[in-house]
């Protein structure tokens, strides 16, 4: 169990901020499945100093998803200590920064993973924050911004000096975006090199992954990103492969269509009909991954206008897939 003020995780497998993916329906859905801890999608600091309300609206947060950080970004050590003020408001368990993001808007803007850099202003950042909010403060980092930049043991150890108190590192550069596999060994070079908890990331898609990212980096949680899109029942398979030494069946057939329904029912409530079932194309799509009638699937996923035709959709993954022995 890792302690994170007064916070305690517990599990392992903690679930990864995904801007447009990650809202509340998605985490809450997670963490019924047994995610330790989950992230916020990235809010921009300036934006919350700015009042303004199509941020405010990505941190209202619910008790289903707690222990849950809110994640900040920005460049100014006094913006983002004004943002991490708002954001305290929210009551989330820590406030995370992000120095990992490799999305142009962000990344040329000075922010995300620009900030890696500069380990220096990494540093007037974390204690920036951390003196300006009474919770932990933790940092998203990568591997470094390029191959010939590779400092995630030197900015990490400037973060934890400046007062971070949990850091996650995904092994990627900024340069390798998400493409090439994630290297681990510098996860394992972090966890040396702290004192503060550290949280491995890149390409877990299994239980089996996860376990293995344990050993061999020492890391003390893993957080699941991509792995989890159209698949949240990984953190069950996570808990079971951890504590029980064994693995659980995927999910069958009818309980896949009922994640997927519930789901999407949460996110038309929170966000609306017309906006959920526009979001619902894209995760709808992910939970097809691995069915018979995938292709055509897919495409009735991409026309989903009501929750109505969530019936039909199921429907037809039922017509396609029923006679399948076990889960696909
Ligand atoms: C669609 C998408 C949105 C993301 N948004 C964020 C974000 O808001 N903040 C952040 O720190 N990382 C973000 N990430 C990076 C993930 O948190 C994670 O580090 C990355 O996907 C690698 O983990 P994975 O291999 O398990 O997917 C995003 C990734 C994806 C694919």
């Amino acid at each position: 169990m890792i302690k994170l003020g007064n916070t305690e995780i517990r599990g392992k497998a903690i679930l990864a901020p995904m801007a447009g993916v990650t809202d509340r329906a998605f985490r809450e859905l997670c963490m019924g499945f047994g995610a330790a801890y989950c992230v916020s999608e990235m809010a921009s600091a300036k934006a919350l100093t700015m009042s303004d309300r199509k941020t405010a609206e990505l941190l209202g947060l619910s008790p289903a998803e707690q222990p849950i950080a809110i994640q900040i970004f920005g460049y100014d050590p006094a913006v983002m200590a004004e943002g991490a003020k708002i954001a305290a408001q929210y009551a989330p368990a820590a406030i995370d920064i992000n120095m990992g993001c490799p999305a142009p808007k962000i990344a040329n803007n000075h922010s995300g993973s620009a900030l890696m850099k500069d380990p220096a202003l990494c540093g007037r950042i974390v204690e920036a924050v951390a003196k300006a909010v009474d919770l932990p403060v933790t940092v998203k980092i990568r591997k470094g911004w390029d191959a010939q930049s590779v400092n995630a043991v030197e900015v990490a150890r400037i973060c934890e000096a400046a007062g971070a108190q949990m850091i996650a590192v995904h092994g990627r550069t900024r340069e390798q975006m998400y493409a090439p596999p994630a290297d681990w060994d510098i996860i394992t070079a972090v966890k040396q090199s702290v004192k503060v908890p550290v949280v491995g990331n890149g390409d877990i898609d299994s239980a089996a992954d996860a376990m293995r990212m344990l050993e061999q980096t020492g890391c003390d949680l893993v957080m699941v990103g991509r792995g989890a899109l159209g698949n949240p029942w990984i953190f069950r398979e996570i808990n079971a492969q951890y504590d029980l030494e064994r693995p659980v069946a995927p999910p069958g057939l009818y309980e896949r269509l009922s994640v997927m329904n519930r789901h999407i029912a949460k996110l038309c409530a929170y966000k609306g009909e017309h906006i959920g079932m526009r979001e619902a194309r894209k995760h709808t799509a992910w939970y097809m991954r691995g069915l018979r009638g995938a292709a055509r699937l897919r495409v009735m996923c991409g026309e989903l206008r009501t929750f109505d035709d969530m019936k039909r959709l199921t429907q037809a993954v039922i017509e396609e897939n029923e006679a399948l022995p076990t889960s696909p």
